[in-house]
């Protein structure tokens, strides 16, 4: 399999503290956060129903969709509520001002169960 290299996704001033932006890279659609002084990169939808992550209300590590209240850490990737979800994560490197990420996710982002069954 072929190694999957960094992409450049934005600038880090394109994105406030406590803020977040969906960038576009080899197709897959990627939420970047800002938030304690870090970046951090996941899947750019909830997992619930596909709402951007981006449009999602941030406080401290926590990101919440705001249409039916799913709730993430925004270190892990790990559901909060409910807690047997889970966002890809992807790793991202600062050079200089850019922010580049790489579209290959470090982890599967499944959930702990086999949720096919349900009709959101
Ligand atoms: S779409 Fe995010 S909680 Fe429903």
């Amino acid at each position: 399999m072929p190694e999957v290299d960094f992409e450049f996704a934005c600038l880090a001033s394109d994105i406030p503290e406590n803020g977040a932006k969906n960038v576009n890279l080899n197709g897959l659609e990627i939420t970047i956060f800002h938030t304690l002084n870090r970046f951090v990169a996941h899947s750019g939808v909830c997992k619930h129903n596909g709402f951007k992550l981006e449009l999602c209300e941030i406080t401290g590590d926590s990101v919440v969709c705001p249409l039916h209240g799913w709730k993430y850490s925004i270190s892990t990737g790990k559901g909060i509520k409910p807690s047997w979800t889970a966002l890809e994560t992807y790793p991202v490197a600062a050079r200089g001002e850019e922010l580049w990420v790489k579209p290959e996710a470090e982890n599967s982002g499944a959930d702990e169960f086999d949720t096919s069954a349900f009709d959101w």
